[in-house]
């Protein structure tokens, strides 16, 4: 079998799993790494045997290959992702895909006119529970989605596009309304311009509401969500890695009838879900196979992502300038 030829650019926490994953596939051969740090380079060029490189420059000066997985911070991906894409490589990005809307707009032109896979790392597209929940849910009147962590590890990006993201990128994928009022505020509580907390309020033109809640500052790990439809409602906690737990109740009315809660609990194996994207990713390059997700998908959670953080950038704003 062919070996696509990859290299992994900024080997972080992220980028070394993506790294990891190439090593192990049979497809694909990991030929190098790129990240500025060199005690990091040093440690991966002797696990996996491979070259690496201080900038992804070097990177495409000197190797032939043909992808590349890019899980430097986000405030980078622009500028290198568009190198990459203008080198002629197929790309696999983390989430977000950019920062702005403008610069997602221009990386997707580019992947386009190439000809080149772009796909973005919205890796809850690939747990089983997601693609389970698409075919189990009808028309949600209400979806709430919490995701709490104590991590602040990001520092170029706020909560939003840290964490909410993926609520937002599930939740998109299942109302297919468009938005008619979102409210959002949030807490600064570092001495940053980047919001630690944000909830978000959505009223979608079909009647849905979701109410979403993202902090980096808690004290435990909290990641669920849940969605009522008039005959049932869906409870999903992540939070029990590999398990994603899945509980489905619907009342029953009985030949007396009582109304009795029918419950359908089940801890769903999420064996893998980034050696699933991207393992989908290698298949959208070899076997030209159809996307788990476009970049209009991508765009369409960014572009709600950014108009967020705008909304509280000007909350923000009028409380400066009202303790003036
Ligand atoms: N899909 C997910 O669930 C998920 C989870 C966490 C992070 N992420 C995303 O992954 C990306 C990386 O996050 P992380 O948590 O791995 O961060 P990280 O800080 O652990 O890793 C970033 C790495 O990039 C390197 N780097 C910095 N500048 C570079 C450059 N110019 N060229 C090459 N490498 C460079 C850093 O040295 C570091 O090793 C972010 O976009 C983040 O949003 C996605």
């Amino acid at each position: 079998m062919k070996k696509t030829r990859v290299a992994v650019v900024g080997v972080g926490v992220m980028g070394h799993y993506h790294a990891n994953i190439y090593a192990s596939l049979p497809q694909t051969k990991l030929v190098a790494i790129v990240d500025p740090r060199l005690e990091r380079r040093i440690e991966l060029e002797t696990a996996y045997n491979i070259n690496s490189y201080q900038n992804h420059h070097d990177l495409l000066k000197n190797e032939n290959i043909e992808a590349v997985s890019l899980a430097t911070p986000t405030s980078l991906h622009f500028e290198i992702a568009k190198d990459i894409l203008l080198a002629g490589k197929h790309l696999l990005i983390e989430k977000p895909i950019a920062s702005t809307v403008a610069q997602a707009r221009e990386l997707i032109n580019i992947s386009n006119e190439k000809d080149l896979i772009l796909q973005v790392g919205h890796i809850t597209r690939f747990y089983k529970a997601i693609r389970l929940l698409k075919e189990k849910i009808n028309k949600p009147y209400l979806i709430e989605a919490r995701r709490l962590s104590p991590n602040g590890r990001i520092v170029d990006v706020g909560v939003i596009l840290d964490l909410m993201i993926h609520d937002i990128d599930i939740i998109m994928g299942l109302v297919d309304s468009e938005i008619s009022e979102l409210n959002v505020s949030g807490q600064f509580l570092k001495d940053t311009d980047l919001e630690d907390v944000a909830t978000a309020h959505i009223e979608f033109e079909n009647g849905c509401i979701a109410n979403l809640l993202a902090s980096r500052a808690a004290s435990d790990v909290q990641r669920e969500l849940d969605i009522f439809e008039k005959d049932q409602t869906l409870h999903l906690n992540f939070s029990q890695a590999p398990y994603t737990e899945l509980i489905i109740q619907r009342p029953i009315t009985d030949n007396f009838g009582e109304i009795h809660l029918q419950t359908d609990s089940r801890k769903i194996l999420e064996e893998n879900p980034l050696k699933e994207e991207i393992s989908h990713f290698l298949g959208r390059i070899r076997d030209n196979t159809e996307p788990i997700g476009t970049t209009d998908d991508d765009l369409r959670s960014l572009e709600l992502a950014r108009r967020m953080i705008d909304m509280l950038k000007q909350k923000q704003n009028k409380k400066d300038i009202i303790k003036k």
